[in-house]
């Protein structure tokens, strides 16, 4: 039987990490074959890829070079981890997936929706999770918790704050043209509530395979 795959999408702070772990530890408690990974990365090809993405001066990159670039990521993304592990039957979580790349680069940076299609089609084939969990939290709340965390990955979060409350009415609009495949979670709770949440939309899509998660 083939896997499952969910990704959860969301601006910067929004808990994305966070909630992929514990949704990874309840659907192992519940005896799953379970693989956590994230883009851009998530293979070492990809991982190399990520680098010049989330590193250097915010201008480093127009939003087309970008766009290219999270595309050959997603690809070797796909290639080496992602359908291996859904061909054997894991449920595959992934921390952002395509969605990222409309919100961030179209949204955000203003790239056409039709010719980020047509790259998506190109690339992945229009390849998509059976689930989206699109973590929602007011913009400034959310940098306000990013800015906590520090290190040298900071490219997107120095970006300004217009950009990134384009990109949340990115993820929101995404949500509402696919209510079929992705669901918007309130992020501003604790840590645990959300969790609550997110078990909630899983076991109600994937409720006959939940038995014990
Ligand atoms: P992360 O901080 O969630 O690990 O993601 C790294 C950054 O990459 C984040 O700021 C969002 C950005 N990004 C895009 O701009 N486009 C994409 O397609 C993806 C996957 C991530």
């Amino acid at each position: 039987m083939t896997g499952r795959f969910l990704s959860f999408e969301g601006g910067e702070g929004t808990g994305k990490s966070t909630q992929l772990r514990l949704l990874a530890d309840a659907l192992r408690d519940g005896g799953l074959d379970v693989v956590t990974t994230r883009e851009p990365g998530g293979s070492p090809g990809a991982e190399q890829i990520r680098r010049l993405l989330v590193e250097g001066e915010p201008g480093r990159w127009d939003g087309m070079t970008e766009a290219l670039l999270h595309y050959a990521a997603r690809r070797d993304h796909l290639r080496a981890t992602v359908h291996p592990a859904l061909d054997r039957g894991a449920w595959v979580l992934t921390d952002r997936f395509a969605d990222s790349t409309l919100a961030y680069q179209g949204w955000g940076h203003g790239l056409d929706r039709a010719l980020l299609e047509r790259l998506d089609a190109l690339a992945i084939g229009g390849f998509r999770p059976d689930i989206t969990l699109v973590l929602d939290l007011p913009t400034p709340q959310g940098l306000a918790r990013a800015a906590g965390r520090g290190g040298p990955e900071d490219r997107y979060e120095r970006m300004d704050l217009t950009f990134h409350e384009r990109l949340r009415e990115g993820f929101l609009d995404i949500a509402r043209r696919e209510p079929g495949r992705c669901a918007v979670i309130d992020a501003a709770g604790d840590p645990d509530h959300v969790h609550r949440s997110v078990l909630k939309v899983v076991r109600e899509r994937f409720g006959q395979f939940l038995a014990s998660a």
